[in-house]
């Protein structure tokens, strides 16, 4: 693939991958893309700059001033040039800045300047990568706009074997190539799910017993509110209907419904369930409510209270009894015992395409955590078990699952 005149920017940070991108670079250089490096100083024990000033024909640049002379180099006038910068390999500590606005050395200085699309391909430990707050750096960046190349399985410098190895240096080659030669469309408009409306529930929901009194459960919204930002980034119009929780929607874009009770929510989705392509109802609905609200606040008077309570609907079920054969509709399933088998009952009873299947047995997932470990049933009793991951990247994962269902 020609790639002359094409303009490309790479950023290097202190990880043993940094290796990789000697290649990227020879590979570039070879379809006459013009290229050029900034390297951290931490980037430069791993690789020279002169291997990679050597490979690009230009200067590596690290600093922000030239020696001694009182010159200076113009990280805008870089950030200006490329057509594309890519930030390879990136540590965790260069994600967390650059999530953060932070400005502490010339490659940071450059990607806050650019004005050209921004990717970043991971390179560290599995453990660092899956850390909430490496996660939620990732998240932020996507949520600016720029492009995550995801790291693979495989084994890593630490020995360990897990997510965090950089992609090899064709891969990276083949993303940068891909991007130069395509009309380049607004970032909310290329995602797998563009164009398609979808209804999340999240949370739980609250049954009055009197005016201060209610029935609820311990869900925090966490992973409905991931999946709503998840689709919204894979380019949905996405409306999250959510019972009580303190979580504010990551994209200003997604619609909220907020809603109290069972009935609320099953209202809220029955009205809106026609116009929907897909509906993920991930909100931990109440199946009982009492029969009657007190007026007043209950007095107790030495006596027993019996509460008489009354099934819900069950707004999953009434949904998939309306579902058009276009529709998608997603429920998720929280057993203890016998966990497949009832979650595959449930993807029958309750019509589903699909059912995400999470257990309280595993330590560290579900309810109000930040992480979960789900298994995704489909129709066809296919089952893919994940492990236990931040629900950033769970959602992403169901969000993935279900694109591929579309
Ligand atoms: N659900 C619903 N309306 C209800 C209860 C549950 O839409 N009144 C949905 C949940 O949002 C979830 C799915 O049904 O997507 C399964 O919920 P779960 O609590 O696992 O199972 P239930 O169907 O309530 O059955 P049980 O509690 O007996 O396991």
């Amino acid at each position: 693939m020609d790639l002359s005149g094409k303009k490309m920017l790479i950023g290097v940070c202190g990880s043993i991958a940094a290796y990789k991108i000697a290649l990227l670079v020879r590979l570039l250089v070879k379809e006459e893309a013009e290229v050029k490096v900034v390297m951290t100083a931490s980037a430069q024990e791993f690789i020279t700059p002169l291997t990679l000033s050597v490979l690009s024909k230009n200067p590596v640049l690290s600093e922000f001033t030239k020696e001694n002379n009182g010159g200076w180099h113009n990280h805008v006038e870089l950030g200006a040039w490329a057509d594309v910068y890519l930030v390879a390999p990136a540590t965790a500590n260069t994600l967390g800045k650059m999530a953060n606005g932070i400005c502490d050395n010339f490659l940071l200085a450059v990607y806050l300047s650019a004005k050209c699309p921004v990717y970043f391909a991971p390179a560290m430990d599995l453990d660092m990568y899956n850390h909430p707050s490496t996660q939620a750096s990732i998240s932020k960046l996507e949520g600016y706009g720029n492009v995550l190349i995801p790291p693979e399985d495989g084994e890593l410098a630490s020995g360990l074997v897990g997510e965090g190895r950089m992609v090899e240096p064709e891969k990276l080659y083949e993303v940068l190539n891909t991007h130069l030669n395509r009309s380049v469309k607004k970032k909310s408009k290329v995602g797998t799910l563009a164009g398609k409306k979808v209804l999340v529930t999240a949370g739980p929901t609250y049954e009055a017993i009197d005016p201060v009194r209610f029935i609820g459960n311990h869900s925090s919204g966490k992973m409905g509110f991931a999946l709503a930002d998840a689709l919204t980034r894979a380019g949905a119009s996405v409306t999250l209907v959510s019972g009580p929780t303190s979580l504010k929607p990551a994209n200003a874009n997604i619609d909220l419904v907020s809603v109290v009770s069972a009935e609320d929510m099953l209202n809220a989705c029955s009205e809106r369930f026609p116009d929907q392509d897909i509906v993920i109802m991930s909100a931990a609905v109440a199946d009982f409510t009492p029969v009657e609200v007190a007026h007043h606040k209950i007095k107790k008077n030495g006596a027993a209270l019996s509460i008489e309570l009354i099934p819900t609907v069950d707004i999953l079920k009434e949904l998939g009894s309306k579902k058009t054969k276009k529709q998608v509709l997603v429920g998720f399933a929280l057993e203890t015992e016998n966990e497949l088998e009832h979650a595959q009952e449930k993807l029958k009873k309750k019509n589903l395409d699909m059912i995400v299947l999470n257990s309280l047995n595993d330590k560290g997932a579900g309810f109000g955590g930040d992480q979960n470990k789900v298994t995704i049933i489909g129709r066809g009793n296919n089952i893919a078990e994940y492990k236990l991951k931040p629900k950033a990247a769970v959602a992403k994962d169901i969000v993935n699952a279900v694109s591929e269902l579309i």
